[in-house]
């Protein structure tokens, strides 16, 4: 009898397939599965693993599993195993359940079940017709939002039921009565013309023996309705149409399929117009009292139209949708004009206004709902940096009480206009309600700043307001598109405070899908800018190496990689025969008059890329691909040396970006590295004290100077509250990040309105810094995934305490430090199955405690040695106490 007879106390949770909980259309053939590990004991670890996956729940239960049966597999591997077993058929289910060996080879007990569910793999799976309005749309402007419906009928014993549904356009399904998912925005956004995602639905519950209905809404969204400047629409075609599939199981095993085709029904109803841009109306005298529900008299609506099938591929969708995701009570009400009343939300954000009407409001009262980030000196709303982009939207009632709320528009707001409101509003006449992609919260800052703490804020802020579909540059004015080099930019920031790796996974197909023959990559994506020969230029089409990577980096994941490494060597392959003086380049976008020569930044991207695409090589096993990029680097730095480097390190246009860039991306000689620094830093003087980087350099700039000798310096960056700085928004009330330093300034005003948001997170990248090196949780270089991590908090800048939490895909870490009464404190908590490399900031280590024993002779840590003034552990998994005398 062995003495490991027990079981492990370990348990398993968070079992996920592709990113998701108990995902329901999965069209990847090959899913990957992921658990997480808890466990009281220090240094625990999963040495084995044993994974079933079966096609029934009761066989699994049977510990069997007739899809796959890995048997036990010795490895540490938690995250993104890949099914490898019985290939699987389209709608398949498939259970799982896992257990794993800890530490000592001691089995663990099974996981709970999870399971995933495939989507429709074949194009021949889809029996439904694209159908629309059964009128000649107008495409020349908003026109009342076609509702389309069919009745049918439901047999006996139902077992199950799925919606397949799509659209051009936007969809809003319901099922007898009932609006069917929590999603908006649905089918998301992609170019229609090439790849249109699916959604599935369980709607089992919704359906019945008997008579049913199925009814939808489409509207025109981003396929038909204006998109970009200049009253520009149809950017991917006109009219919205749908594909619906409902597919219905009985206990004897028999499938009923019922498919969008031109037996439904159309009409228009209250919904009179609505596009993205310029809001909704909705006259609810027009309502269809029962449309969608069984018995209605559709006789007098048009038969449907029957549209040509697309082109496209259609695809499951992989990201987070877009869902509601909380609500905000407005704090006061003004009236600077009368008649028109302004509700403070106190927080700039994207979604809409819930309108709360009472009783007492006539029929054909026309309420009128306006939006606007800040206010004019005289109180009202400052619209003009929405540009032609209308934000507004009304609602007609029918009489009586009635709560409306569009679902085909999002505003970016803080403050709502209510006019022609049936007498004096209240507070809660308006709500609003916050939508976005529904990319979990994983990460948390806080220290003893509270302006730090506000600017955590607002970048999540930020996050929240432009992660809607894609990642936006801006939510509110005319625009809102995928700006790849913003989401370059701000994605490792963005993998701190939310889990956005399904949400990278989708849009890296939609910069692809816009890769151009040449090989060169989008300003936006999707490209509607249809600039399909065009080069989003150094900074902004690098987001296809720089984005992937990070995914790779933060969540170990290399399938993004693997599937568009072929596009992304086409793309290094375009740099290497591209003219970078001539090449098209933003520069470093909206730096404070401190330009950086765009062939110099072209030139650090692309050394940058090939850096990266060696590391990218290589996590695929590329070795001779990792080889030849490691040497295009070395040959790509000497050039930039002698083009742009002086023998004593001083940069050819000498701005604080071109050094910044030059630091972070290795460009210089060691030797000159110091001297290189202390020209960023007089540059920096020289401005008392002042950043003047746009928004290339600014997310590196704290970095380039923490690492090369200037942490003070840093420091009095990131706190500065004068202009410009990240802190002088924060002084004069900012609850967003600004599109520029100076959107507005108390000695000129509003900045030009031809291009001034008020919430716009490029500036945000300096989040990951502040995860990294305040609170001081790290990934580990040549790690992924966060399975090693760095725990070095650098105090700076009267910071007296700071912590960090973040959940990885291994689990939760979590650092917090505290200077108080001569010690210093760090407490930090590191995941089952991972370890960390602490960072302790005194040299004198014999004078650490952790718990109540000497540091050296702790359990689970081990002194490595001492490192610029630190005492360096490693430690295994587990929740740690350090302490010491502060310096
Ligand atoms: C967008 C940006 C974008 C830029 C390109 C602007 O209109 O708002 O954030 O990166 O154009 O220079």
């Amino acid at each position: 009898m062995s003495i490991h007879s027990h079981i492990s106390e370990i348990t398993l949770s968070a079992l996920t397939c592709e990113y998701a909980a108990n995902p329901l259309s999965i069209d990847v053939p090959a899913p990957r599965l992921s658990w997480q590990l808890s466990s009281p004991q220090r240094g625990q670890c999963q040495t084995a693993y044993h994974l079933l996956v079966a096609s029934e729940a009761a066989l699994l239960e049977a510990d069997s599993g007739d899809l796959w049966d890995t048997g036990k597999v010795e490895t540490d591997q938690s995250v993104h195993i890949v099914y490898a077993g019985v290939p699987l058929a389209s709608r398949q289910r498939c259970y799982w359940k896992v257990r794993v060996w800890d530490k000592d080879g001691v089995p663990g007990a099974w996981s709970e079940t999870a399971w995933w569910e495939m989507g429709l793999l074949q194009p021949e799976d889809w029996r439904a017709a694209w159908i629309g309005a059964g009128w000649e749309v107008d495409p020349n402007s908003s026109t009342p939002c076609p509702f389309l419906r069919t009745g049918f009928s439901a047999g006996e014993d139902i077992v199950s039921a799925r919606l397949y549904v799509s659209a051009l356009g936007l969809y809003e399904v319901w099922l007898n009565g009932r609006r069917v998912g929590e999603d908006y925005f649905t089918p998301g956004w992609t170019d229609y013309q090439q790849r249109v995602q699916y959604q599935s639905y369980d709607v089992t519950d919704l359906l019945h023996t008997g008579d049913n209905a199925l009814g939808v809404i489409l509207a025109d969204g981003w396929f038909s309705g204006y998109l970009l400047w200049e009253n520009n629409r149809n950017v991917f075609g006109c009219p919205t149409r749908l594909l619906a599939q409902l597919e219905i199981t009985y206990t004897d095993g028999r499938v009923e399929t019922l498919a969008s085709d031109d037996g439904w029904k159309t009409a228009t109803g209250p919904l009179l117009s609505a596009d993205i841009y310029h809001g909704e109306t909705y006259d609810a005298r027009q309502e269809l009292a029962g449309w969608s529900e069984a018995g209605f008299d559709d006789a007098a609506w048009l038969p449907a139209r029957i549209h040509a099938p697309t082109e496209a591929t259609l695809n499951a969708s992989a990201s987070p949708r877009v869902r509601k995701i909380r609500e905000i009570a407005p704090l006061g009400i003004s009236q600077p004009v009368p008649g028109a009343f302004i509700f403070d939300l106190g927080q700039n954000m994207t979604g809409w206004a819930r309108l709360n009407l009472p009783a007492t409001t006539p029929a054909g009262t026309a309420i009128t709902l306006r939006f606007a980030e800040v206010l004019n000196p005289d109180g009202t709303l400052y619209t003009t940096n929405l540009r032609s982009a209308k934000c507004t939207d009304q609602f007609i009632s029918a009489g009586g009480a009635a709560q409306y709320e569009p679902r085909f528009t999002f505003h970016g707001f803080r403050y709502v206009e209510v006019s022609g409101f049936p007498g004096e509003p209240s507070l809660d006449t308006i709500t609003g309600i916050v939508l976005h992609s529904d990319t979990p919260s994983t990460g948390s800052f806080t220290c003893s700043h509270p302006m730090l703490n506000q600017l955590q804020h607002n970048i999540e802020w930020g996050q929240r307001s432009n992660f809607l579909e894609v990642p936006t540059d801006c939510p509110q004015r005319d625009e809102r598109l995928g700006w790849t080099g913003d989401a370059q930019v701000f994605i490792h920031t963005a993998a701190f405070n939310m889990h956005v790796a399904g949400f990278f996974t989708k849009w890296m197909a939609d910069l692809c899908d816009a890769q151009s023959l040449s090989g060169a990559f989008p300003m936006v994506a999707p490209d509607v800018l249809g600039k399909k020969e065009g080069d989003g230029g150094a900074g902004w089409a690098d987001a296809a190496i720089i984005c992937p990577w990070t995914v790779y980096r933060c969540y170990g994941d290399t399938r993004l990689l693997d599937t568009y490494y072929p596009a992304m060597v086409r793309y290094l392959d375009y740099l290497g025969a591209v003219n970078q003086r001539t090449r098209h380049c933003f520069g470093d976008w909206l730096n404070h008059n401190d330009p950086t020569p765009a062939d110099l930044i072209g030139h650090a991207f692309y050394a940058y890329d090939a850096r990266l695409m060696a590391e990218i090589a290589t996590a695929l096993g590329k070795e001779a691909d990792a080889a030849a990029y490691h040497d295009l680097f070395a040959r790509l730095k000497a050039a930039f040396i002698a083009e742009y480097v002086t023998p004593h390190g001083r940069l050819v246009g000498d701005s604080q970006t071109a050094y910044v860039l030059a630091l972070h991306f290795d460009l210089l000689p060691d030797a000159l590295r110091p001297a290189a620094a202390g020209y960023l830093a007089q540059r920096i003087h020289e401005r008392t004290d002042h950043l003047s980087t746009g928004f290339l350099g600014t997310p590196y700039l704290l970095a380039a100077l923490a690492e090369n000798g200037h942490l003070d310096l840093a420091y009095k960056l990131l706190l500065n509250e004068d202009f410009p700085s990240w802190g002088y928004p924060i002084k004069h009330g900012a609850t967003t990040m600004w599109e520029r330093w100076d959107g507005w300034r108390h000695d000129a005003g509003f900045q030009d309105p031809g291009m001034n948001s008020f919430n716009h997170y490029a500036y945000g990248a300096v989040g990951d810094w502040m995860y990294q090196n305040i609170a001081g949780l790290d990934l580990a270089p040549q790690q992924t995934g966060y399975q090693h991590s760095i725990i070095r908090p650098r105090p700076g800048g009267g910071v007296t305490g700071a912590g960090a939490t973040l959940h990885s895909v291994y689990g939760q870490i979590a650092v917090a430090w505290q200077l108080a009464d001569g010690q210093f404190t760090l407490d930090a908590t590191v995941p089952p199955n991972t370890t960390a490399t602490v960072y302790l900031p005194t040299t004198a280590v014999e004078a650490i405690t952790e718990g109540k024993l000497p540091a050296m002779n702790a359990e689970g840590v081990t002194f490595i040695g001492a490192e610029e003034g630190s005492s360096v552990f490693t430690v295994v998994a587990g929740t740690y106490r350090f302490t010491m005398p502060s310096a």
